[in-house]
């Protein structure tokens, strides 16, 4: 039997298996979920086991475990060091899922359930590719090293030591990393860049307690108004962010790649049936493309304080909180906007009240050209597998780990990814659409069988 049909026989149980995987809650976030975890990195490793690769550690690290795995028995072919996560964001608010979050459903062609999209369906797409290919031909025809972790969700804070410690072990002729979204169905692509992303926390403190806001209100500083005042003012009439400085670094698109990448076969009106609101609202003079791939951008993800709960409590709170965060693009450097950040917003504060500033994580951009002859292989492998034309695209997202073992190892990156932007990662009813799922592991094995015929 050939590859394609091969891996077209196990669709039924290449599906049960990635519902086992799905039914694992490993919350990378959540201390109560590290036995699951734990179960998450044996039950990938043990998969490796199955798709022929060898060596297989599950390396522990001050946090959550990471799984190593790899097959060198193709002297004289390419070596690729493939990149995915096991963990997932929480499934709260559950009452928002239609079906429950780690009991995988299908519904209209989508695999529903925490993790489908980002990354634990992504990740099996590989499994099997590699297993598929493994069968066939007896052994794996291509090198493959195959680093999944296990914090991604949180920062991926022990990664980059692993890395650093093993950099000969890892060595290969490019990275692949399925972690990101295709531009729309029936349209495979490769995404060459992604931004980066910093991340800040606010705490503005005013009065040393609660207040009682009859017996206070009017003399004193209100914390939470004072934050409100100051967050308003953090993007001009145009959209864009105030911060004196933010956009220096920035680079211009080329007349090329900016035609390039408006002519996309991108629709604005499925942008806007996702985005769900009576209307949108971007930096001017840009396209919501160029909005959500080229230029940065500063967002308020929580603000909180004071009183929340059922009825009226009169009350000055003593403190008022935010998160908030910032992508970047290349070539904006995480620290100097870091800085620049957190000098605007103590200028912008009153003396009546003291700020906390904190810089919780801190991620670079990435971008980097696509003319390296493996780009061709993977965008011939996606049409064969999709039979559908593929594309090259940006995204918003983040996956800073990228940048680093582009900047140390300095080999292609080829991000395939098979997730959609509707498909509610880190939301309720996160899904994959099953003939992206499907597809994706087509295009993988062929996409390596390629690789392994060069
Ligand atoms: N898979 C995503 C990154 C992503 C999403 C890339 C969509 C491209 C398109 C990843 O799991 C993620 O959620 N990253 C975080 C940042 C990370 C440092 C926690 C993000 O982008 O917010
Ligand atoms: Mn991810
Ligand atoms: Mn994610």
């Amino acid at each position: 039997m050939n590859l394609i049909d091969y891996i077209e026989s196990k669709r039924e149980e290449h599906l049960n298996e990635l519902k086992e995987f799905l039914r694992i809650p490993s919350v990378s976030t959540k201390s109560e979920h590290k036995p699951d975890i734990e179960r998450a990195a044996q039950w990938v490793a043990d998969k490796l086991r199955a798709a022929g690769l060898e060596r297989i550690e599950i390396v522990l690290t001050k946090m959550h475990p990471l799984v190593y795995g790899e097959s060198m028995n193709a002297p004289g072919r390419p070596t690729i060091l493939f990149y995915g996560h096991y963990d997932v964001q929480p499934a709260e608010p559950l009452d928002l899922w239609t079906s429950p979050a780690f009991e995988p459903a299908v519904r209209d062609g989508n695999l529903f359930g925490r993790g489908t999209a980002d990354d634990k369906g992504q990740v099996h797409i590989h499994l099997k590719a590699l297993e598929a290919l493994n069968h066939a031909a007896g052994k794996l025809p291509l090198n493959v090293k195959v680093m999944i972790e296990g914090e991604e969700e949180v920062g991926s804070a022990n990664l980059w030591d692993f890395v650093q410690k093993n950099r000969e072990r890892l060595k290969a002729d490019a990275l692949v990393v399925s972690d990101t979204s295709m531009l729309a169905k029936g349209v495979p692509s490769i995404t060459y860049g992604l931004r980066g992303l910093n991340y800040y926390q606010i705490e503005v403190a005013g009065p040393a307690q609660d207040l009682h806001s009859g017996v206070f209100g009017g003399a004193v500083p209100n914390p939470i108004t004072i934050l409100a005042e100051m967050i308003a003012k953090l993007h001009d009439k145009n959209f864009r962010v105030t911060v004196p400085g933010f956009y220096n670094d920035v680079a211009v698109l080329s007349k090329q790649e900016r035609k390039a990448l408006n002519s996309l076969p991108w629709k604005e009106k499925e942008f806007r049936k996702t985005v769900g609101a009576p209307g949108l609202c971007g930096e001017k003079g840009f396209s919501i493309v160029e909005q959500l791939w080229v230029r940065p951008t500063l967002e308020l993800n929580g603000i909180w304080g004071g009183y929340t709960g059922e009825g009226a409590k009169t009350v000055i709170p003593a403190k008022a909180y935010a998160k908030l965060s910032t992508r970047l693009v290349p070539n904006q450097d995480p620290g100097k906007i870091a800085k620049l950040v957190e000098k605007h917003i103590r200028k912008l504060l009153p003396k009546s009240v003291e700020c906390k500033f904190e810089l919780l994580s801190a991620g670079k951009p990435w971008v980097a050209p696509y003319s390296h002859p493996i780009f061709q292989k993977a965008i011939h492998a996606l049409e064969s597998g999709f039979g559908k034309k593929a594309v090259f695209i940006r995204e918003g997202g983040s996956i800073p780990f990228v940048t680093q073992m582009h900047d140390t190892f300095k080999v292609p990156c080829v991000l395939m990814g098979f997730g959609l932007p509707d498909e509610n990662a880190h939301a309720p009813d996160e899904h994959i659409a099953l003939e992206n799922y499907f597809g994706g592991i087509k295009a993988v094995a062929l996409f390596y069988q390629q690789l392994a015929a060069q």
